[in-house]
């Protein structure tokens, strides 16, 4: 692949002074990037999924605070900014995490905070790069991985964890194929997912979110590979709505279960992840598809965005440090230093 293809969801003009956004709500039928150049734009985007994923929406972060710097805002302003980005969602730790690490800028010339932005973004990629080295020996020869929601290059700098795993082992020809969930009611499977192997020409096969079991019970899978939102110290593992149900049918059928995250996803203050805050999106958006109702009129619905696998389930965590297996807490702890 040149890296002239190389699929880069967030970017910086710095001629310009503006953050660049694929935009995530109209792929795949559009590909269309959005110009933003103030903290309530980028907050927006990351709020309406514009710009989604764990550490995809921590870069984006980073630029929203360093367009502001760059376009002349005062520290006051940047702190005020920082706050409200860091609000726009609440599950995935990698966004309080970037900003926490942009705040410490603030007052240095905008130079430098334009510097440490791109400093996150260069470090996620190298980050995604290396899971995927450390990751693909451990997927089996011919491996048929199947993954939930986009872990990949759309959910990252680039590359991807989940997917960077995949990435990996298709370059080392130890992949024979990936099964997308399409992940209701966003459908980052089916819209993104899909797309982005596609793209890369790497061999993908759409699936509802009910059909695992069955793939799973007929052989048809040899292992699980997702992503994560935010880990606790001891291993617990937020990610996709779905994900949980995945881990207990992956242990059922006696199929590894392994999850890719870059260390900005690790939240050693919360011992368990009972702590991790889990984001209820509307109900509006599971009744509604496209706009369009796809339940009675006033029907109740819930739309929690995440669930917690608990790390018993998990057979290792695949990160830029290393590769973790249980007991997790002293694992992390090892690589934290
Ligand atoms: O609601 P989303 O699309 O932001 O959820 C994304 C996920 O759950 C991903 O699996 C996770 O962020 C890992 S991204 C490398």
């Amino acid at each position: 692949m040149t890296e002239r293809e190389v699929l880069r969801p967030v970017l910086y003009d710095d001629g310009r002074d503006e953050v660049r956004l694929l935009d995530q709500r109209l792929l795949p039928s559009e590909e269309t990037w959005l110009a933003l150049v103030t903290a309530e734009e980028v907050a927006d985007a990351i709020r309406t999924l514009a710009v989604r994923g764990a550490p995809a929406i921590g870069v984006a972060a980073a630029y929203g605070l360093a367009v502001e710097a760059r376009r002349g805002a005062s520290p006051e302003r940047l702190r005020e900014a920082a706050a409200l980005i860091a609000r726009a969602r609440p599950t995935a730790v990698n966004l309080e995490w970037a900003v926490r690490r942009m705040s410490r800028r603030i007052g240095e010339p905008a130079a430098a905070i334009l510097a440490e932005a791109h400093a996150i973004r260069d470090e996620d990629e190298a980050a995604c790069r290396r899971i995927g080295a450390l990751g693909a020996p451990l997927l089996p020869p011919g491996a048929r991985v199947l993954t939930h929601c986009n872990a990949g290059a759309l959910a990252t700098a680039a590359y991807g964890t989940a997917l960077g795993i995949v990435r990996a082992a298709h370059e080392a020809g130890r992949l024979e194929h990936v099964f997308a969930d399409e992940t209701r009611p966003f459908f980052q499977g089916a819209r993104l997912t899909a797309w982005e192997l596609q793209r890369d020409g790497i061999p993908v096969t759409l699936l509802t979110d009910g059909m695992a079991g069955w793939l799973m019970q007929r052989g048809e899978i040899s292992c699980v590979v997702v992503g994560a939102d935010r880990i606790a110290a001891n291993g617990d593992v937020a990610n996709k709505i779905g994900t949980y149900g995945l881990a207990v049918l992956a242990r059922h059928h006696d199929l590894p279960f392994y999850v890719a995250a870059p260390w900005s996803t690790f939240d050693p203050s919360l011992s368990t992840g009972a702590g991790i805050p889990i984001e209820e999106r509307p109900s509006e958006e599971v009744v509604r598809i496209f706009g369009r109702l796809v339940a009675p009129e006033g029907v109740p619905a819930r739309y929690p965005a995440f669930d917690v696998t608990p790390a018993g389930l998990v057979t290792a965590i695949v990160t830029e440090r290393g590769v973790l297996r249980a007991p997790y807490g002293p694992a992390i702890r090892a690589l934290a230093g």
